[in-house]
């Protein structure tokens, strides 16, 4: 049984103090609440200030990369046993800002991942087409070649989560349709199989809202959700985490704290 995972990428937001402000009030929302596993991914900064807030709660903290040499020159870069100290449990490897921006690529995630599993974080890795790949037929090559880093990484199904995010959805404000978000995540299950990751978890993001959220779910292949833009709310974050639950979103969460 998959157990679904609801993720917050905040990206280059939030100072220390608005990401310890929002870690507190997310813990005291959901102190009762151990049905989705709720991960957040601050910035580097804040990491460690909110594994201290989150200890001793079911919320994980996630670094959103991870630098795959583990200790010398490298001016700005941060290691997988960093971020472990920092109280990591995950981390984010491949998102498509670092592959458009930083320059990732399949074969630098590879040691990402190798860097990661050594130190027993936890990857979220991303994939995802562009819309040019997507209308010129290359989304299935495309999804196929970021996925095999993980194919000689002999990961145990569980010690790695997958991310669907087509590029095209992120930040964008449309989203993938329920039917094209289930077909990608089916064939993405497809490839992981052979690797014997059939039940790795795949989440699916780019531009999930609380309106949005109950209906990806729904969807047999998909197992949570990776939430960027949307994290950064309190409420819009709790009503993803709520979707599709039976019951209201007030129900499920003490709305006494502001
Ligand atoms: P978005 O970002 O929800 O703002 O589209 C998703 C992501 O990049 O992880």
């Amino acid at each position: 049984m998959r157990r679904m995972m609801i993720a917050g990428n905040w990206k280059l937001n939030k100072t220390i103090g608005e990401a310890t402000a929002f870690a507190d009030v997310l813990a005291k929302r959901l102190v009762s609440h151990d049905l989705r596993d709720v991960v957040i991914a601050p910035p580097y900064t804040a990491l460690a200030a909110v594994s201290q807030s989150l200890s001793g709660t079911h919320i994980a903290v996630s670094a959103q990369d991870v630098f795959y040499e583990t200790e010398g020159a490298f001016t700005g870069a941060i290691s997988a046993a960093m971020i472990k100290d920092a109280g990591c449990t995950y981390t984010l490897v491949g998102h498509s800002e670092r592959r458009l921006y930083f320059a990732e690529t399949v074969e630098t995630t590879v040691k990402r991942l190798v860097a990661a599993k050594a130190v027993g974080l936890i990857p979220i890795f991303c994939v995802g087409e562009t819309l040019q790949e997507r209308e010129s037929g290359r989304m299935h090559d495309v999804l196929r070649s970021q996925l095999s880093a993980l194919a000689t990484l002999d990961f145990s199904a569980n010690a790695v989560v997958v991310a669907y995010e087509p590029v095209w959805a992120i930040g964008t404000g449309v989203v993938a349709s329920e039917s094209q978000a289930q077909e990608a995540h089916a064939f993405v299950r497809g490839i992981l199989a052979p690797m014997g990751l059939s039940e790795t978890r795949i989440l699916y993001g780019g531009s999930v809202k609380p309106s949005n959220a109950a209906g990806l779910l729904a969807q047999s292949d998909i197992d949570g959700l990776l939430v960027g833009g949307a994290s950064l709310n309190i409420t819009d974050f709790l009503k993803i985490i709520a979707a599709g639950q039976p019951g209201s979103y007030e129900d499920w969460f003490d709305l006494q704290f502001p």
